[in-house]
């Protein structure tokens, strides 16, 4: 039986927000628990690094939210491929999340937190979006356009950690964020199965919508994962 140690344990506004680390500190597997719901852990994060990895070297990207760091990780491992510059606005609801990145309580937190092309930002994405109007004048931002949107907040339209997020993925809400896009940019959202109401609703924004299904082993079982995509015709 593999050791477990938290790594942070935090009573938010939403709920409990717990970080662990099963096995060993070199080769464990990192765990986070949001609101009750599993959100995800680093056992196989190919998907989670391809949704990053699609931001394709994009000068101005936003990621919604934090989790373990594997998205954002992936955005600027593929700037560096690409040798472009990249600035990453990260939007993450639970300050503790931020916080424990802050204190290097995991290896991928720590790069998010330190690399100087980054910046963290405590909020709720849907309002970064005004995904429905809930943004104020002079709200604190971050602001765009983006050159990618990169949402993964749930495990998808059908598996939400906050009811509130279905905001993001209703018509209006993904009108708010490709809104946000800049001339040719992308908008991708995570799902942990494919979502034929999602891709019609990209669709309706732009015949670019398309499905990404990423075939996933965990634990001796294979799972389809899907992000789709909608991309703003350049100007
Ligand atoms: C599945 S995890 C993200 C995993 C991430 N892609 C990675 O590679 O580690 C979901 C994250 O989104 C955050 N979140 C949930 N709803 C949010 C919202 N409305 N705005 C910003 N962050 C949110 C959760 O707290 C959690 O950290």
């Amino acid at each position: 039986m593999d050791e477990v140690v938290e790594l942070g344990r935090a009573q938010g506004e939403r709920g409990e927000v717990l970080l662990r680390r099963r096995g060993p500190e070199q080769g464990g597997v990192e765990e986070l628990v949001v609101n009750g719901a599993f959100a995800m852990d680093s056992t196989e994060t190919h998907s989670e690094r391809e949704l990053g990895r699609l931001a394709g070297g994009a000068p101005h990207v936003l990621v919604g939210g934090l989790g373990l760091g594997y998205t954002v990780a992936a955005v600027l491992d593929e700037a560096d491929r690409l040798d472009a510059d990249v600035r990453v606005d990260v939007v993450e609801l639970e300050p503790a999340l931020v916080v424990w990145a802050s204190e290097a309580r995991t290896r991928t937190l720590a790069r998010a937190a330190s690399d100087p092309r980054v910046r963290l930002h405590v909020g709720d994405v849907a309002g970064v979006l005004d995904v429905d109007g809930r943004q104020t004048q002079g709200s604190p931002g971050p602001h765009g356009p983006w050159d990618a949107v990169l949402l993964d907040v749930d495990n998808g339209p059908d598996f939400l950690i906050h009811a509130a997020n279905h905001a993001l993925y209703a018509e209006a809400g993904l009108r708010a964020s490709y809104a946000r896009l800049a001339p040719g940019g992308l908008l991708a959202v995570w799902c942990q199965a494919p979502s034929p109401p999602l891709l019609a609703a990209l669709r309706n924004l732009h015949p670019s919508a398309a499905e990404t299904l990423l075939e996933v082993r965990r634990e001796g079982r294979t799972f389809t994962y899907a992000i789709e995509t909608v991309r703003r015709p350049p100007a």
